[in-house]
């Protein structure tokens, strides 16, 4: 046998991730050279090293060893692929990782220069330069102007963003947190930092998003919500009749599964299933009587079982008992490959915090919140909300690479748009309106779903009120 994290950690070497299936057949055969050959036989740009890379080198020797529909990958947010973290130094690695990872995005568009060289060396006095940090405090001053503490591996630096130039608009929308590139100028005495330009990891303005050669279809939901007394189930069933005719090759589920038990005071008088289990089976009985050619990929929610802090673990095995074969757990959030088409699962639960920071942001409308999301590369670009952060050694809540669908849910309203080619879809809810929502004047759009073309990504939705 081969050490499974030896197999998986040469691959990485080469920027490469690989299945568990394929690293359960390389720990079976126990031959290093073996993975040398996989290595040098397939594609360099290869993200995820599948059994479809490596016919006639692996022998599908039983037939049934490679069950899953191969063109629906899971990229990132494959079960336990996050660990869990929580000492001090784990959220200075945590931190460091973020600002590592979104940091290289703005290097390739920018040269920035350390911030204790900048303040040390008076050769960057009144010369424009750039900086690169992490924003770790932002505020106004009294004469309206906007300041930002920004910090970076040597030191932290106040930068000013002045009420009459273009870029104080920059420093209104700046989140504690999220990494940034600066550009301007350092004062005459070296104590502040003035803005002319702020530079985001952001969505590259050419990009271009991948399509399927192959015909192909994906509906995409979240928020069932099962064990609530106002889950529809009329509706559900309408929708589960039509995926009986319907050419839909992939079910994707962006957490909220269920209602929970103790989710919030006073759950229990709104619960017709009042049992975790009992909901998890009443759902795995509604997905067994779906279409079995479906792939369902599902990833959790803040309502679900598994732990609230994100990245939250894959629904666990106790739970799903009942759930048929076709079914795919991944964590929250999850990024997963349809014929190629990258879809960025994410329940979603940052869009409480994004909406009191973004100006002008409303629920009815998610679309800045999740252009918020893109613009910073990040899911939940701040820390401390409402959002729990279950800090790791990676953060992998950063959005790398840029998928061709950003999926989310949680807020109850469908909403469907485009930021930059990345077309992000708020997937709706099949509860109607809770007590909750009415004392905030919430209103739901229940019983939709977004049926997505996979050669043209145009999506489609459909209601089934
Ligand atoms: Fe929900
Ligand atoms: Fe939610």
């Amino acid at each position: 046998m081969l050490d499974t994290r030896t197999i998986v950690h040469r691959f990485l070497e080469t920027k490469m991730q690989v299945h568990p299936d394929v690293v359960r057949y390389l720990a079976e055969q126990g031959d290093p050279g073996l993975i040398e050959t996989i290595i040098e036989s397939i594609p360099k740009d290869t993200i995820v090293v599948s059994v479809k890379h490596i016919p006639g080198i692996i022998p599908d020797r039983d037939g049934s060893r490679f069950s899953a529909d191969p063109r629906c990958e899971v990229v990132k947010g494959n079960n336990g692929a996050s660990g869990y973290g929580g000492t001090v130094t784990d959220y200075v690695q945590y931190f460091r990782d973020r600002y590592n990872r979104l940091g290289s995005i703005v290097r390739s568009r920018c040269t920035p220069v350390p911030i204790e060289g900048l303040l040390r060396n008076s050769r960057y006095r009144e010369e424009t330069c750039t900086v690169l940090g992490l924003v770790i405090e932002t505020r106004s001053t009294t004469n309206g102007h906007r300041m930002a503490e920004l910090e970076d591996p040597s030191g932290t630096l106040p930068v000013l963003f002045h009420k009459g130039r273009p870029v104080f608009s920059d420093g209104e929308t700046l989140i504690p947190d999220e990494v940034i590139g600066v550009r301007g100028t350092l004062s005459g005495d070296g104590r502040l930092f003035f803005a002319d330009q702020v530079l985001r990891p952001d969505v590259p303005i050419n990009h271009a998003p991948f399509t399927s050669s192959e015909p192909g279809s994906a509906v995409l939901i979240s928020d069932i919500h099962v064990g609530s007394d106002t889950f529809l189930e009329n509706a559900w069933n309408r929708f589960s009749d039509w995926l009986d005719d319907a050419e839909v090759s992939y079910l994707l589920i962006a957490g909220d599964l269920v209602d929970g038990i103790g989710v919030y005071p006073g759950q229990e008088h709104e619960l017709t299933i009042a049992n975790i289990y009992e909901q998890y089976d009443a759902l795995g009985a509604m997905l067994s009587s779906l279409p079995s050619r479906m792939v369902i990929v599902i990833s959790p929610g803040n309502h679900d079982v598994v732990r609230a802090a994100e990245p939250q673990p894959a629904i666990p095995p106790e739970f799903v008992g009942r759930f048929p074969k076709n079914c795919m757990f991944v964590e929250n959030p999850a990024l997963v490959s349809l014929q190629g088409v990258m879809v960025q699962m994410y329940h979603g639960r940052s869009i409480d915090d994004l909406i009191s920071l973004v100006p002008g942001a409303k629920y009815e409308d998610a679309s800045p919140m999740i252009a918020g999301m893109l613009q910073r590369r990040h899911l939940a670009p701040t820390y401390g909300k409402r959002t729990p952060i279950a800090p790791g050694r990676e953060d992998h809540l950063v959005i790398d690479p840029v998928p061709e669908v950003l999926h989310t849910g949680h807020i109850h309203i469908m909403g469907i748009s485009d930021y930059r080619g990345t077309l992000c879809v708020n997937a709706g809810t099949w509860q109607s309106q809770t007590s909750f929502q009415k004392q905030m004047n919430i209103n739901p759009t229940p019983a939709r779903a977004v049926q997505l073309d996979l050669q043209t990504l145009k999506p489609t939705v459909l209601d089934f009120n």
